[in-house]
């Protein structure tokens, strides 16, 4: 019998290897999913996991994918989960769980197994795309089934199980990384009136510590997707790192928010997504110049359906293929540039053009203009506020009174 880990190297995954050769003597094959967390955690992370017990460890390297599959379509919808959040986390599921399950099927192994907790929104996360891309797994959550509590309990279970470890008991956040984001919960961040303390943050700058003259960056943005900083052209995975480590020196996107989870808790968590946030504002200023007013509008409809698809864990589905071909024909027009100015958290759009842009310095225009009568608002109004007059002249109108 074997089953697939998706490991982390931390200390929960570590305890899960000897829990699970215990209890479903089975051989356990660690998979770890390179999706741009930091170096630190990958540093010998093959050792960590045959140390622990792993038969065998495969690490993949999905950061091109990550970004070109799940991260710039769901940035093209405008995604965002209530109002705040960019979705760092809930975005890097799906794939993660995708290729653990093409692992498992290559390798016929009979269980899939994940390290999150029975009380978050990852199990549902991981699970529902593990069911929808092979119903045949079994699907194994240790957090859902044994009787370690805390993070001394998983230590002695170590200790017992006579496997060396690292770790300390020192960790006081719950944390998870990616290219696209940090998030850090848990600790002192559980009680909302708690300020977050700066060691809470741990990829973006303190704006105490940003520089005080601001950065100006130039975007060449071509089909949605971002091709070149400073007229130098850079792929998907150098345009994201030079941004993040741009947007990370003037302290560009921390968010310190409560949302809620799928499961029907609150929970407070502090974000940063330094290069993600610059490439928000980027995009949205193309869009812009470039989108009608009905196009916003349903863009803006989609972005909304698409942070719950996400946030939920729906990727696997094809209400989500549904919104991405819709969204499709409205991408492909967005071309420009855009010359942004970086400063203290603040990223602002200083100059913007684009072929594509419905934008008229002509029909805009204060000054005296040719093409545009304001005498043919006049008519404009009178046809649009028929119903108005109509409903003036009733006898139940009260907004008067
Ligand atoms: N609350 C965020 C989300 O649900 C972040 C979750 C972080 N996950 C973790 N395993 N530490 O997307
Ligand atoms: C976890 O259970 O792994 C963390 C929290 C979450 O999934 O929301």
């Amino acid at each position: 019998k074997k089953i697939v880990l998706a490991y982390s190297g931390g200390l929960d995954t570590s305890a899960i290897i000897p829990w699970l050769k215990e209890n479903y003597n089975a051989e356990v094959i660690a998979y770890v999913a390179n999706i741009g967390q930091s170096q630190e955690s990958l540093n010998n992370i093959e050792d960590k996991a045959i140390n622990s017990g792993a038969s065998s460890c495969y690490v993949i390297d999905l950061r091109k994918k990550f970004i070109e599959e799940y991260i710039y379509p769901m940035l093209h919808t405008g995604a965002i989960y209530e109002g705040n959040y960019l979705l760092g986390t809930a975005i890097a599921r799906p794939i993660i769980a995708k290729f653990q399950i093409k692992l498992a099927l290559k390798l016929h192994a009979s269980a899939v197994c994940h390290g999150s907790t029975g009380k978050g929104n990852d199990q549902v996360r991981f699970e529902n795309a593990y069911i929808s891309l092979a119903p045949n797994l079994d699907i194994i959550a240790p957090w859902r089934q044994w009787k370690l509590q805390s993070r001394q309990d998983l230590l002695k279970y170590l200790k017992l199980k006579n496997i060396h470890t690292s770790v300390t008991l020192k960790k006081i956040y719950s944390r998870d990384e990616n290219i696209w984001h940090t998030s850090t919960e848990g600790g002192d961040l559980e009680n909302p009136w708690n300020v977050a303390q700066e060691n809470c943050w741990i990829t973006t700058k303190n704006l105490i510590n940003t520089p005080d003259n601001p950065e100006f960056l130039t975007l060449v943005i071509n089909k949605g997707h971002i091709i070149s900083i400073n007229h130098k052209i850079v792929n998907s995975l150098d345009c994201l790192n030079k941004l993040n480590k741009i947007g990370a020196t003037h302290g560009i996107g921390r968010v310190d928010i409560v949302e809620n989870r799928l499961i029907g808790i609150k929970s407070r968590g502090c974000y940063e997504t330094p290069g993600g946030t610059i490439m928000k504002v980027a995009i949205q200023a193309i869009e812009q110049l470039v989108l009608d007013k009905e196009c916003v509008k349903w863009k803006t409809q989609i972005g909304l359906e698409m942070s719950y698809i996400i946030y939920d864990g729906k990727w696997f589905t094809p209400l989500r293929h549904s919104l991405l071909d819709a969204i499709k024909c409205l991408v492909d027009l967005i071309n420009g540039t855009v010359i942004i100015k970086l400063y203290k958290g603040n990223v602002i759009v200083v100059q913007k053009k684009s072929p594509n842009s419905l934008y008229s310095q002509e029909l805009a225009t204060f000054n005296e203009d040719k093409s545009y009568s304001h005498k043919d608002a006049e008519g404009f109004i009178k046809i649009l506020s028929i119903t108005s007059r109509m409903r003036a002249t009733c006898n139940d109108n009260n907004d008067i009174s």
